[in-house]
C-alpha cells in the first residue's frame, strides 16, 4: 500500500511506511526518519555519492564525521572491531541513545566521505521502533546526522524536519514525536582508555558503573579528539598545496576538471561536478597520500574549487589538510 501523503515531484514526501523509507534510501535517496533521540538525516553510507547529498541538504560548510545507525549489535560490529568494553555496553545500552567510536574493519564498506577519513568509525543501534524496522528493512549502514539545516535546532518531530528540509530531500518517515529530545551520548573506545566525546542521555555515571572511570576529551592526557573539530580529521602525511591549476612536476595532483597529463593524479570529478568531488574527496586524499610517498613524491598539489554549494565543505576540509601541523 502506498501510504504517500503527498506527491509532487521535487517536493518532500511525509510517509509512513518503513518499507518505503527503506526501498528510498537503497535508492541512494536521502530520508529523514526519528529516532529516541532527535530525527536523523539518513543516507546510505555506502554510497558516498549519497552521503554528499546530507552535506548538500544540510548547507553544512564542513565535513563532520557521521554516526552510523544499524538494526542490531551484530550489524554493526561487522563494520568496527569492538573490544570488551563496547561489548559489555551494547548489551546494557543498545538498542538506545549511545553511540560508540571504534576501530573500522579493513572490509568495511561504509564510504571514506562518512566517516571524513577516519580510521574509526561512530555506530549507533537506535532505539526506536520505526528507526529500527527501517534499518532492518535497508540492510545497510545508514548515515545520519540531525536532520536540519546547518546551525538550526535539532528536529524532535517530523513536522520541524518539513519546514527546515523541505523540497531538498526526498521524504521524512512519520516517527512521532522523539522521546528523548538530545542527541546520543557519544563514546571513542578506539584508544587506550575511552573518552567521553558528547555528552547525552546515557549519562557518564551510567557508563561508569558498568566499565569504569572515563577521560573527558578535555583531560590532561586524553587523546586530543573532540568531535567536529579539525585534529580529529583525517590529514594526509604529505604536506597539500591549494589553488594549483599547473602543478610542478614533482608533486602529486588533486584534479578537479581537466588536468595536465603524466605526474600522478587522482581525478576529484572530470566534469567539475561538486557533489561527486565531495563523494571522492577522502578516497583521493588516502590515495595520493599513499602512492605519492611510493614514488618519492613530497607534495600534493590540490586544483582550485569555486566555494560554492558542497565547494565550501570542500575547501574547508582542503585548508585544514594544508594548514601548518601542530
Ligand atoms: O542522537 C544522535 O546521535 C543523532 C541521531 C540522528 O542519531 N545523530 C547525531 O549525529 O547527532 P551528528 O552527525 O550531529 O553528530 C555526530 C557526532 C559528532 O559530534 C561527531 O564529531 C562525532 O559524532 N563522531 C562521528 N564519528 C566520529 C569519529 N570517528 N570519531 C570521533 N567522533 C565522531
Ligand atoms: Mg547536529
Amino acid at each position: 500500500m502506498d501510504q504517500t501523503r503527498t506527491d509532487k515531484p521535487g517536493t518532500t514526501k511525509l510517509i509512513a511506511s518503513p518499507k518505503c523509507a527503506a526501498q528510498l534510501l537503497r535508492a541512494g535517496k536521502l530520508v529523514a526518519f526519528g529516532t529516541e533521540t532527535v530525527y536523523g538525516l539518513g543516507a546510505d553510507a555506502t554510497n558516498a555519492q549519497a552521503v554528499a547529498g546530507i552535506y548538500q541538504a544540510k548547507g553544512r560548510p564542513s565535513f563532520n564525521p557521521l554516526i552510523c545507525h544499524y538494526a542490531c549489535a551484530e550489524a554493526a560490529f561487522a563494520h568496527v572491531r569492538p573490544n570488551a568494553l563496547a561489548e559489555k555496553l551494547a548489551a546494557k545500552f543498545w538498542p538506545g541513545p549511545l553511540t560508540l567510536v571504534l576501530p573500522r574493519r579493513a572490509d568495511c564498506p561504509v564510504s571514506q566521505l562518512a566517516g571524513a577519513g577516519l580510521p574509526t568509525l561512530a555506530v549507533r543501534v537506535p532505539a526506536h521502533p520505526i528507526a529500527h524496522e527501517m534499518l532492518g528493512l535497508a540492510g545497510l549502514p545508514i548515515a545520519a546526522p540531525s536532520a536540519n539545516r546547518s546551525g538550526r535546532v535539532s528536529p524532535t518531530r517530523a513536522a520541524h524536519v518539513l519546514a527546515d528540509l523541505q523540497g531538498r530531500i526526498a521524504a521524512v518517515l512519520e516517527s512521532g514525536a522523539c522521546a528523548v529530545g538530545l542527541e546520543s551520548t557519544v563514546l571513542d573506545l578506539s584508544g587506550e582508555a575511552p573518552v567521553l566525546l558528547r555528552p547525552g542521555f546515557v549519562t557518564r555515571e551510567m557508563l561508569e558503573a558498568e566499565i569504569g572511570p572515563l577521560s573527558t576529551a578535555a583531560t590532561p592526557g586524553a587523546k586530543p579528539v573532540a568531535p567536529g573539530m579539525l585534529a580529529s580529521h583525517y590529514a594526509p602525511s604529505l604536506p597539500v598545496r591549494l589553488n594549483i591549476a599547473a602543478p610542478a612536476p614533482d608533486e602529486a595532483y588533486l584534479a578537479f576538471g581537466p588536468a595536465p597529463a603524466g605526474g600522478l593524479m587522482f581525478q576529484l570529478s572530470e566534469t567539475r561536478n561538486l557533489t561527486q568531488a565531495a563523494a571522492n574527496l577522502f578516497e583521493g586524499l588516502h590515495w595520493l597520500d599513499e602512492h605519492a610517498t611510493k614514488r618519492g613524491l613530497a607534495v600534493i598539489a590540490a586544483a582550485p574549487i569555486p566555494s560554492t554549494g558542497l565547494g565550501l565543505a570542500i575547501n574547508d576540509r582542503l585548508s585544514r589538510a594544508a594548514a601548518p601541523r601542530g
